[in-house]
């Protein structure tokens, strides 16, 4: 059984899901002491229903849930459904109820769960997770989805099923999407570029994991300031896929304590209209791609129309194809596709001198 959020679509354990404006709470945390180790034996479920109600009380988001995790993670398990019948009522030993009241004290600290316990489940993987480097959001499983999708549904996107696609991943983080995208397409080569080093090294950790290095290229790379490294080591390629950073920046003072304190801000931030590092992407996407390859995107919700308006101003060779919605209806994918500019075109019918 996976580990998942348990409400539906936009929350996922400590933190709101990015993207909306204003769903965000101040990130200032009540400093709680920890409570004292128990003098006599508990068992597990005395431990997980203490802690829910500790959590509850200092005032820790999802607070079931991360005692659930936190102490199915300890027995050896994803979540307590799939423990073995009766774990829950054995007795702890002294190391794991020391363990329970470690690994709780860091959530009451608001360090997200993922954290806590070192790990988490995208669609089918379970990836290391470490602070600073961004936990993959449950919406982005849907941009995975969404590109799979793409890529059987339409070979005249320049990559057909036959052929070998490639893909480059801007911003990789933990390695989520293309370690996910590798593991669905066997046909498949990636790179995977990110400005952080933290990033880069999760990423081949969890690429070492998943058995996925005869296939995966790491680059520690800033597509903002190695522009032409970018276009050197990373072309062509015939599908370019990010989540990027893409909050507004004044945004960024109300996010949720554990995303402020726990996630690196150059993950999130996207400068003053959320599209710095978007810009930028669509900007080398036509000297990255092969013709007709295709750009993902997942973004903010306010942002579809303007990179529409943008890019026909500004990127002669990319054509917006579609906006795509998240399972809540909310604008948060884009579609984007290389085409030979008009003066491309006229060379190649001869109309030019
Ligand atoms: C929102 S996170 C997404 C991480 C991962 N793809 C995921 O979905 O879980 C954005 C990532 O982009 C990286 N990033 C931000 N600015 C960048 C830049 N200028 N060049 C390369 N990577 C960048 C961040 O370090 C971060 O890992």
């Amino acid at each position: 059984m996976w580990r998942r959020s348990m409400s539906t679509g936009y929350t996922c354990f400590g933190y709101k899901s990015i993207g909306l404006k204003g769903v965000w709470v101040s990130h200032a945390v009540h400093t709680c002491n920890a409570p004292v180790l128990p003098a006599g034996r508990i068992t597990a479920l005395q431990a997980m229903d203490f802690w829910k109600k500790h959590f509850e009380r200092t005032g820790v988001a999802e607070p079931d849930q991360s005692s659930q995790y936190i102490i199915a993670h300890l027995l050896g398990a994803k979540t307590i459904e799939s423990l073995e019948h009766g774990k829950l009522a054995e007795f702890l030993s002294h190391e794991k109820t020391e363990q329970m009241w470690k690994l709780c004290t860091k959530r009451l600290s608001r360090m997200p769960v993922q954290y806590v316990i070192g790990e988490w489940d995208f669609r089918d993987l379970t990836l290391k997770m470490r602070p600073p480097v961004f936990i993959p959001r449950p919406e982005t499983e849907e941009l995975v989805e969404l590109v799979l999708t793409d890529l059987e549904m339409k070979p005249e996107t320049g990559v057909s099923v036959d052929t070998h696609p490639t893909c480059l991943e801007v911003g990789c983080g933990s390695g989520a999407i293309s370690l996910s995208l590798l593991k669905s397409l066997p046909q498949l080569k990636a790179i995977a570029l990110d400005q952080s080093q933290d990033a880069v090294t999760l990423t081949a950790e969890n690429m070492l994991r998943m058995e996925l290095g005869d296939r995966l290229q790491i680059y520690h790379l800033d597509v903002l300031t190695d522009t032409e490294a970018v276009v050197g080591l990373c072309s062509p390629v015939s599908v370019l896929v990010s989540n990027p950073p893409y909050l507004f920046s004044e945004d960024m003072a109300s996010l949720e304590a554990e995303v402020f304190r726990f996630e690196d801000h150059s993950a999130l931030d996207g400068g003053k209209d959320g599209l710095k590092v978007i810009k930028q992407i669509l900007t080398l996407a036509p000297r990255i791609l092969s013709n007709h390859g295709r750009v993902y995107l997942e973004v903010d919700p306010q942002h579809p129309l303007l990179i529409q308006r943008w890019v026909k101003e500004n990127v002669e060779e990319l054509r917006y194809i579609e906006t795509r919605r998240d399972i809540t209806g909310r604008p948060r994918f884009c579609i984007l596709q290389k085409e030979k500019s008009n003066q491309d075109r006229e060379l190649a019918f001869g109309l030019r001198n």
